[in-house]
Order: C-alpha cells, then structure tokens, then sequence
C-alpha cells in the first residue's frame, strides 16, 4: 500500500428539487409501472432539472459546498477535473464554464468523458496531477443534466436516470488519511452497447439524426447488465488488492448507484454485507458521473463516514470504463 497522496477535503453535492416519481410517467403517456421499475431496477424517483439549470449551475453549488467543507478558496485551486456525459455544450468544456463561474482564476480546467465512471476517473486524474507535484489543490466534479440526452420516448431507457451534482476539493495528505489505492480499465470494443450515436463528428447532426433520434441514449439493458457485473466485481478486487485489505476491512462501499441488482451482486462478491453498503439508486436513479459524488456527499452527511474508516468507491459505465478506490478518512 503507498503512502496516501491526496485526501478528500470537503464534499459536496446539488439534486435539482423537482422529483420525479415513477407513478408520474403514466401522465406523461409512457408505458411503464412503479412495479416495474422498482423490481428491475430499485428506483422509485429521480430529480429532474428545469429549464434554468444547467451542468454549469448545478456543479457550481456541489462545488461552493466542497470548498466551503474545505476551508478552500476559489484563487486556491490549481485544477478543476469535471466528468459528465451531458456537457452544456459540445466546445468549450463544462469545466471551464465552471472555472468562470466560480472566479477560480489560476485553475487549469478540463472535461472527463468516461460515462458514469467519470468521477472516480476525475478523482484518479487529480491524484496522479497532485503525485507528479503539477497540483496542490484539486475540485473534482461529476455532474449531469441526463434529462437532456435521455429519449422520452423510450421507456427502457428514460426510467432508469436522474440528474444532479457532486464535488470534491482534494488536498495534499496528511497523516496516512487520503487514496490509499486506485484501478481503472476501458473497453472500447463495447461502445455499441450504451452510447449517443448521432450529433458528434463522425454522425453530424442533421435532419437524419433528427429522425433517427440518435443523438438520444442507445442502451442493450441486458447485455450491460452483464458487463456491469463483471467489471465492477473486477474493480473491487483490483482496489482492495492495491490497498492490501479484503472486504472485511471496508467500512463502507459506496457503488454506482445504477440499479440495486448490480449493487448486491458487487458487495455480494466482495463479501461486504448490505448494511455496510451505501445506497441512494432508491432516490436518485442513475445520475452516471455524478452518482458516486452525490452518494458519497451524503454518506459523509449523514454520520456514516467517521474519521479512520476505509471506503471503497466502485463504478462502472458506458465505454465501457470501470474504476475504483480506497480512501481511508
Ligand atoms: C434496463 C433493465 C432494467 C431492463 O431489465 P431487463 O430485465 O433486462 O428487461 P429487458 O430489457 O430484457 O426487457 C424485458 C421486458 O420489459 C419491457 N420493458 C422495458 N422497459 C420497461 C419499462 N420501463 N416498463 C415496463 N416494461 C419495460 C421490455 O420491453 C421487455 O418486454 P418484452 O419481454 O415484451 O419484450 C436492465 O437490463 C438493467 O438494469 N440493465 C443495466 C442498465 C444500466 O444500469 N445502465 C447503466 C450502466 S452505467
């Protein structure tokens, strides 16, 4: 196990307040059932952004919160790393947006794209920026406005998201706190299996797209079901093998919050029981970049992170990427 690095300083997070329950989409003309979706999928409602909130605004309230845990100011941070799979726009980065957003002037600023592994990768980034001496102080950020990219007319998909906002301010370690160990992995050859074929460069936007709906959310449930599973069952192993711990030693494993089934399945082959497993899917549905963010703002929150503990972050999305973490607090 290296001596820890980096540490989370400050945590924080924003849900848009208008909630979506999975009753309300009969009103909405979609053919679906709150059995359905609670069964399949452990979600029971999802907050939604109005037309005045973006990624920008969204992450910026997540990150005031962090800084303000921190004890950090906007003229201290050296980067901003922000994941999401739904950036205000395609040029320039929602990071830089936000870096003007929050007055963070000497801040080097830049987009992940690694679906809803993009916080862990985004913190990943940070720690590596922080070990190589280009960074002192970090704002890592996952957020989303998925409503946007998801297609409300396709109930397979449309039921399962969510939007919101996590931040964390990392900070040189101190006294063996911080990352104790990280893992992440892609693979490409899957893209197919959970993407937005149109609206890019190599599918332009146009009428056909338009038609088409492929600037929407395509997903394979089942067949990223599977994958799910298998990677992110790999990247327990992975981090708890880097830390030099087994399942035992996690206080808490805080997972990607996209679908209950996938969250027993990983903490059951971690041998971690569920009452040391954090799980939010219930209220938020999948929010991809801002998932582990937002759970574990509110893990912290709510009393079960105490100094001294282990926990372990494990994620899994379209790519497909998977990544995981130890960090003791
Ligand atoms: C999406 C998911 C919940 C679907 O569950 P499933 O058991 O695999 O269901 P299937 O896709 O095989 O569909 C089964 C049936 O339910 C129907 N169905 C799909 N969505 C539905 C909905 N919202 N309401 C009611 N019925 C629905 C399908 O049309 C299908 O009907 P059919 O048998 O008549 O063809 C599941 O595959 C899943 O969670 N996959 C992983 C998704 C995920 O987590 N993605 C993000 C990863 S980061």
């Amino acid at each position: 196990m290296k001596r820890p690095t980096a540490y989370l300083a400050g945590i924080g997070k924003y849900a848009p307040t208008r909630i979506l329950k999975n009753a309300d989409f009969a009103a909405m003309g979609i053919d679906t059932t709150d059995e359905w979706i609670v069964q399949r999928t452990g979600i029971r409602e999802r907050h939604i952004a109005d037309a005045t909130e973006t990624n920008t605004s969204m992450s910026e309230r997540a990150a005031r919160i962090a800084m303000e845990r921190a004890g950090v100011q906007a003229g201290e941070i050296d980067v901003i790393v922000l994941g999401t799979a739904s950036p205000d726009r395609l040029l320039p980065a929602t990071a830089v947006e936000l870096q003007a957003a929050l007055g963070a002037k000497r801040a080097a600023a830049f987009d992940v794209m690694a679906a809803c592994s993009s916080f862990l990768y985004g913190l990943i980034v940070a720690e590596g920026l922080m070990q190589s001496g280009a960074a002192e102080t970090c704002l890592v950020v996952g957020t989303e406005k998925l409503s946007s990219i998801v297609d409300w007319k396709d109930r397979s998909t449309c039921v399962l998201f969510g939007d919101g906002a996590g931040a964390a301010i990392l900070k040189r370690s101190r006294g063996g706190r911080g990352i104790l160990s990280t893992f992440f992995r892609s693979d490409g050859t899957l893209a197919e299996l959970l993407w937005r074929p149109g609206g890019g460069a190599a599918l332009p936007f146009d009428e056909q797209v338009l038609q088409d709906r492929s600037f929407y959310i395509k997903m394979e449930g089942r067949e990223v079901f599977r994958h799910a599973v298998r990677s992110m069952t790999e990247a327990t192993d992975r981090a708890l093998d880097g830390a030099k711990l087994t399942g035992a030693d996690i206080d808490l494993l805080i997972p990607h919050q996209a679908n209950m089934r996938i969250i027993e399945a990983t903490a059951k082959h971690a041998a971690i029981p569920m009452e040391k497993v954090f799980v939010n899917v219930d209220r938020y549905g999948n929010t991809s970049s801002a998932s582990v963010a937002i759970a574990l703002e509110e893990a912290q929150a709510s009393g079960r992170i105490t100094d001294g503990m282990n926990v372990l972050l494990v994620a899994f999305g379209a790519g497909f990427t998977w990544a995981s973490l130890v960090i003791r607090f």
